[in-house]
């Protein structure tokens, strides 16, 4: 029998949050389950711990929701990743899944992401008025010939999966200003009927020129309006909240570099989440012509060429690019030591942009959604007159109304200071 010393208040605040706020099920009791990986607990890439499996448990439970935990054995394999039977009935079994698992992100899962937005489709109950009334919301990507119910299950991406990583600034962040800044973010993006000129640069060395476009819906690619509400457009709740939408853009030319890559895609390239010598990517019209750089850039290279193989041609497409909204996400080696997660955790902070190296849906045969990223850290961005970004500083976090958000929470993790304006002491 382990110690048990409580949750502290700094995890709790976390967990009151997403319950109360992100998920804000309270209603009526919910079936729920909270799903992780054996392997996670071990040194595994499904990286957990029990302690926050238990109090994700006694979050809900204080709410009233019936909890119930599935720990799966599930090593997934490169090209072949799974949808297990086992969740997918957990799925359908409940109303709300809260996801663990590093391994099974339903961005790529395209299994796992369609399946949850109808694993309720023509359930009696949902369509009743008793369901009706405790199901209220149906999003937007829900299959159309249920517009009047919910027959989804929603579904929380958790990154915080620690009892560590439920302490950090990154995780007490308020949701609603984290949310706030995914929201005003979009507006230099907001100007939807003609194409906006942009310019891209980082001290690294990369210039991109190209025009910012539509949203325009593209088959087997996730991706939603500019300005959506997240609640609005699917049943996909990740918490902490991590990227603005992608951006479609058309005539891209110049050249990328970058050193960093969202680790899910550079794991199964077989290179680290950080590495030295930058990948150089040259842009033409909207395309790659060519990859160079160190043993990376030649493993991302025989890595494209494999997957034009599973995908098509649009492997090689250059026209996507978008970027983390939240202002804390960094944590120290002491919060978190696992080298592949921190770089998951950093992915999403509002300095962190990131291109999509191809731009391809899955298709029959490879239901998965690639998205090898290439992200920036500095980048300086202009749209139209706006700038977007100034030296790795979100310019919109210095917008008022984030500011006006905050005075609700007195001692929570706000937006940071620029550090492009802190200055050095010189003698
Ligand atoms: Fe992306």
């Amino acid at each position: 029998m382990t110690i048990q010393v409580g949750i502290p208040e700094a995890a709790w605040v976390f967990l009151s949050d997403m319950v109360d706020n992100v998920v804000a099920m309270n209603d009526s009791c919910k079936e729920v389950v909270i799903l992780a990986h054996k392997d996670g607990l071990y040194n595994g890439q499904n990286l957990v711990d029990e302690e926050a499996v238990a109090w994700v448990s006694t979050a809900f439970a204080s709410r009233g929701h019936h909890v119930s935990i599935l720990w799966v054995d599930e090593p997934q394999r490169v090209h072949e990743w799974r949808y297990p039977p086992v969740v997918r009935k957990a799925v359908e079994g409940c109303d709300l899944l809260i996801n663990t698992s590093w391994q099974m992100p339903v961005e790529e899962i395209a299994d796992f992401r369609q399946h949850a937005e109808e694993s309720h489709k023509n359930d009696p109950y949902r369509m009743s008025a008793e369901g009706r009334k405790h199901f209220p919301h149906h999003p937007d990507r829900q299959p159309k010939d249920c517009t009047d119910y919910d027959s989804g299950t929603w579904f929380v991406r958790l990154f915080p999966v620690t009892a560590a990583l439920m302490m950090t600034e990154w995780a007490q962040t308020p949701s609603e200003l984290v949310y706030m800044v995914r929201h005003i973010s979009s507006e230099p993006f907001m100007a939807l009927n003609e194409p906006t000129l942009f310019t891209m640069t980082d001290p690294n060395g990369t210039i991109l020129t190209g025009y910012t476009i539509n949203p325009t819906k593209r088959e087997g690619i996730p991706g939603m309006p500019y300005d959506s509400w997240r609640k609005d457009s699917s049943h996909y709740l990740p918490v902490p909240e991590w990227v603005h939408p992608p951006i479609n853009c058309t005539h891209v030319n110049g050249e990328l570099y970058f050193d960093c890559m969202l680790p899910w895609w550079s794991m199964y390239i077989g290179i680290e989440p950080y590495w030295e010598e930058p990948i150089h990517v040259t842009v033409e019209d909207s395309r790659m012509v060519a990859i160079t750089g160190g043993l990376e850039a030649r493993k991302l290279y025989a890595f494209l060429k494999e997957m034009e193989t599973k995908v098509g041609d649009k492997i090689w497409l250059f026209d996507t690019f978008h970027f983390g909204i939240h202002p804390n996400a960094h944590v120290t080696r002491y919060e978190c030591p696992h080298d592949i997660y921190r770089r998951t955790i950093e992915h999403s902070d509002c300095c962190n942009v990131h291109w999509h190296i191809g731009s391809a849906g899955g298709r029959p045969g490879y239901n998965f959604y690639p998205h090898i990223t290439g992200d920036l850290r500095h980048c300086t961005l202009k749209v139209g007159d706006k700038m977007v970004y100034d030296n790795g500083w979100l310019c919109c976090q210095d917008d008022p109304r984030l500011a006006e958000i905050m005075k609700k929470y007195p001692g929570r993790p706000g937006i940071p200071v620029n550090p492009n304006t802190l200055t050095e002491m010189k003698r």
